[in-house]
């Protein structure tokens, strides 16, 4: 296969149902579909949000600021990088045992059994295995609107329906709403808490109770991708519903609070018989390289490396709300590393003009309304924003 043939030319070519992957053989004829339509302008995720396509984007190392994919500019932590590196050489071995020592760790850390948890390349890889696994039969997947869309967009693939229930008022997951949503074809209940692109969290008590109820009548998954950097921090988890038998699948990451992004882990915590489910067809763990998981494992034990990324990142998040307080902007409440506010002009112009600038910012429609997206970088990346969004805006 000619390594530039597209993933839809490829299952065009009919090769996927030849059975060039074993996944193949279980799935139904309206599975992978494109999830999503796309022209030069958008990228369409459906009921109303999209996403604007820059003209021109200049490549990584031309940016003054990357601050378009919620990354961490203090890590991965010295510690990490140095057990890393240590690992390389036993790169000729697989990581079995490596990877046994991490899941024990992380099993002890969440109070669970290594048997509830199930390791990716990220978390990305396990929010898209629980999808392909959920939705080979169809079924449909209840969520905050607007929501992170990775999983979504897999479910809409397999052929599943996406339920977009629109965030209340005040920013937070309508648990109401979404409890009124469920129907007997409902697969996942999905919660990003803190929510991207929003930035806002849901009352973690009130989730908490929701999560306990409605797991009885389907899988809820819970996306924690950010809950290190919350004001409540992973005391806000359902994590320990898990212990308590509840089908809940909760989701972490290495990629924001420990800044090790293309370092590639994440988890997940479930119960053994769903997690089991998952991996009978897709194997966790299988992705992740040696280094990346003596990586994590470093990065866990530096809690000083934590708490200064936390704090940093919430200096950085002050020194943007009070940006935008001068200018009368009512950002959304984010405990996150990035922010999102509302946007007077159309969303392309803005988009290509703070590119022109060398300074990557994400711009969505949603809610009938533009929005630019910024992540957190140093004070001084926070500064280059500034004064490149104050150029935009006139
Ligand atoms: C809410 C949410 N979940 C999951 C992810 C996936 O992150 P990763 O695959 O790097 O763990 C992201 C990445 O930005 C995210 O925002």
């Amino acid at each position: 296969m000619s390594a530039n043939l597209s993933r839809r030319a490829w299952l065009k070519k009919g090769l996927f149902a030849s059975g060039a992957l074993s996944l193949g053989a279980a799935l139904p004829m309206n599975a992978l579909g494109t999830p999503f339509k796309e022209d030069d302008q958008y990228i369409y995720y459906g009921n109303g949000l999209r996403e604007v396509k820059a003209l021109a984007v200049p490549g990584w190392s031309d940016l003054k600021a990357k601050l378009n994919a919620n990354e961490n500019p203090y890590g991965p932590s010295p510690k990490a990088l140095e057990a890393f590196v240590k690992q390389a050489p036993e790169g000729n071995y697989y990581s079995w045992y490596p990877l046994k020592d991490l899941i024990d760790k992380i099993a002890e850390k969440e109070g669970v059994k290594a048997e509830n948890i199930m390791m990716g390349p990220g978390s990305s890889d396990l929010l898209e295995k629980t999808a392909i696994v959920s939705f080979i039969k169809g079924g449909n997947v209840v969520s905050g609107d607007p929501p992170y869309m990775s999983l979504i967009n897999v479910a809409k693939s397999m052929g599943g329906e996406w339920k977009p229930v629109k965030l209340t008022k005040d920013y937070q997951h309508d648990l109401d709403k979404m409890e009124a949503a469920i129907d007997e074809d409902t697969k996942i209940v999905y919660v990003t808490n803190p929510n991207n692109p929003t930035g806002t969290v849901t009352d973690h008590k009130a989730l908490y109770k929701f999560v306990e109820r409605v797991s009885e009548k389907a899988l809820v998954f819970v996306d924690e991708a950010y809950i290190e950097l919350s004001d409540h921090g992973i005391e806000a988890s359902m994590a320990p519903l898990v212990a308590q038998g509840k089908n809940v699948i909760v989701s972490r990451t290495f990629s924001k609070i420990h800044g090790m992004a293309g370092i590639r882990v994440g988890y997940v915590v479930g119960l053994e018989e769903t997690l089991g489910g998952i991996q009978k067809i897709t194997r966790g763990g299988m992705g992740i390289t040696g280094s990346s998981i003596m990586a994590a494992s470093a990065s866990m034990d530096d809690s000083e490396f934590l708490e200064m990324s936390k704090t940093k990142i919430a200096e950085a998040r002050k020194y943007t709300f009070d940006m935008l307080d001068s200018k009368g902007i009512q950002y959304m409440p984010s405990q996150t590393n990035f922010i999102i506010f509302p946007i007077e002009m159309e969303g392309k112009a803005f988009l290509n003009k703070m590119y022109e600038q060398k300074v990557g910012v994400r711009a969505f429609e949603f809610w009938d309304q533009n929005w630019c997206r910024v992540s957190m970088g140093t004070i001084e990346d926070m500064k280059l924003f500034t004064s490149a969004f104050e150029n935009t805006i006139g």
